[in-house]
């Protein structure tokens, strides 16, 4: 198996993401790993699954977010905007699946009920109170942000363990994510939004 660079910034990134399971009290890491024939190191193979198991968790919560947002959204931008959250909801589904089977493919266990994505996600609860379509579309881009991020996180650190197939599916995933940022942001850009609901730029990123 090829062995990447240990760059610092790898370094760094694989602390980061040590400290965040830590914090999570290691929630996704008492898989069983079955046996296989691949040549990655069973070792190897359990960290990327319970980064992926995190991913998955994540990704998940997110998704349920987003149909949130898609049955609930109200005022006079709605059915595009409930259009639009039905395709991000049906994407990041795709994601979860992706993510799931990799798991599976490296010989772990995806653990992808609702009950067990809600133990393990880091995003903070979608809030009950929206009334109007741009806070809805603040509230997702919030968390499409932290979802983000994190999956960056974890195409340095795949890298950094030498699981490029794994980097590959979190850089997919990361360019999408990006581009459904961008999609998001572009509605509170205007200047109507940032009156309305104040400068994206500056609002506080939800507490986890
Ligand atoms: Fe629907």
């Amino acid at each position: 198996m090829k062995k990447n660079s240990k760059s610092e910034t790898s370094k760094r990134d694989v602390s980061v993401t040590s400290a965040r399971a830590a914090k999570n009290g290691n929630k996704s890491s008492h898989q069983r790993m079955h046996p296989t024939r691949s040549d990655i190191p069973e070792k190897l193979r359990e960290q990327i699954c319970d980064i992926l198991n995190e991913t998955l968790a994540n990704s998940l919560d997110l998704q349920t977010q987003i149909k949130q947002a898609h049955w609930n959204v109200k005022g006079v931008h709605f059915y595009q905007l409930h259009l639009l959250f039905d395709e991000m909801a049906t994407e990041m589904g795709d994601y979860t699946d992706l993510v799931a089977e990799r798991i599976t493919s490296l010989g772990g266990t995806a653990f992808g009920t609702v009950r067990m994505a809600a133990k393990s996600t880091n995003l903070p609860d979608f809030p009950t109170d929206l009334e109007e379509g741009m806070a809805f579309v603040a509230a997702l881009a919030d968390r499409f942000a932290q979802y983000g991020e994190m999956v960056r996180e974890n195409i340095d650190v795949c890298d950094h363990l030498g699981d490029m197939d794994s980097a590959d599916i979190f850089t997919e995933i990361s360019r999408n994510v990006d581009k459904r940022l961008w999609f998001l942001e572009a509605h509170l850009q205007a200047q109507s939004a940032v009156k309305e609901i104040g400068n994206p730029r500056v609002a506080a990123r939800p507490k986890h």
